[in-house]
């Protein structure tokens, strides 16, 4: 075996080789595990307003040492899980939502994740079958329903779904229509893995934003994704939940970030920028980033859009 491929062996994962099954063989393996381990964990469902595409501007104004990190509008976690894999979360990780329904796709995945990849190889990309499940939510036998089979549907209908999008009407019913992929991939069993060990020593709260006051402390990082204020009626995205979020909503939300500023926190937190938000974190250190808008059922309208990234100067 020569020196590099012995290597890269030594620093394989068990979640790797669960995904194979059985080892690759080593001139395989040399050329794709370094791949493979760069690239996950990541979302593993599709989220309106996610901050993948925008990683690469944010994470200059991450801080360099934190405590804890607590995310309290996780949605997919895409800055949780670009800290997982830049192994940067060496201490107690806290991640919140208030909705329940992905709070549950979290505990599913980090306890049983084995059985939700059963469960999720049994749906089929068809439209047909896509509304039966997408019903569910409406009727009686739902209650029945164990918590792997209800992440199973959640994540099945997001990648199957048009847009791949979490989106409930005022009575809370998922109301997305079927999408017409022609492959979706709605059971990803290698990235289900690692998120599976990225959230080991997680813990995962289903509750308001507010929570966090409970658990804050100086020196912890926190990041504040919420949704954003509207700056017009067909970008207004509010849907997570059956309540929506509203300038109410916002100005608590101020308060906590102040309360936690105070704490000698790290804050860094989202929002689009609209004069509301430029007049209320007028004190902090607003920063101006610049995202594609992707959740517009009108493609010509999605264009790029600044957006602010605030931070207390910590
Ligand atoms: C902009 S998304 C977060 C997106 C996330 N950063 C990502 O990368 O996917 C906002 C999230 O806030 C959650 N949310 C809405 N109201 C909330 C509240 N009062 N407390 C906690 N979470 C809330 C929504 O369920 C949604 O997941």
């Amino acid at each position: 075996m020569v020196e590099k491929e012995k290597v890269v062996f030594k620093n394989l994962t068990n979640w790797m080789i669960k995904e194979d099954q059985k080892p690759l063989g080593l001139s395989k393996l040399s050329k794709t595990s370094k791949k493979k381990k760069n690239t996950v964990p990541h979302p593993f469902l599709k989220w309106a307003g996610g901050k993948r595409q925008l990683l690469s501007q944010m994470k200059v104004f991450f801080p360099k040492v934190f405590n804890k990190y607590i995310e309290p509008f996780v949605g997919g976690g895409a800055v949780f899980f670009y800290l997982s894999r830049k192994n940067l979360l060496k201490n107690k990780t806290i991640l919140i939502d208030i909705n329940p329904d992905l709070i549950n796709c979290y505990n599913v995945i980090k306890t049983d994740v084995e059985d939700l990849i059963k469960s999720l190889i049994k749906h089929k990309n068809e439209k047909e079958y896509y509304y039966t499940i997408r019903e569910v939510d409406r009727k009686e036998e739902y209650e029945n329903w164990n918590s792997i089979e209800k992440a199973s549907r959640i994540i099945y209908m997001n990648r199957c779904c048009y847009n791949g999008l979490y989106r409930v009407n005022s009575k809370g019913y998922f109301n997305v229509p079927f999408g017409k992929y022609k492959n979706p991939q709605f059971c990803n069993k290698l990235n289900l893995r690692a998120v599976h060990s990225a959230l080991k020593n997680v813990k995962i709260i289903n509750d308001s934003f507010k929570v966090v006051l409970n658990f804050a402390q100086k020196g912890d990082f926190i990041y504040f994704d919420p949704p954003y204020v509207p700056i017009s009626n067909s970008a207004n995205f509010t849907s997570y939940t059956k309540d929506s979020f509203d300038k109410e909503n916002q100005i608590q939300l101020f308060n906590v970030f102040k309360t936690l500023d105070n704490r000698g926190c790290k804050i860094v937190l989202s929002n689009s920028y609209c004069d509301f938000i430029l007049d209320l974190y007028k004190d902090y250190k607003i920063n101006t980033l610049l995202a594609k808008r992707a959740i517009n059922s009108d493609a010509s309208k999605r264009g790029k859009i600044e957006e602010v990234l605030i931070t207390n100067g910590f």
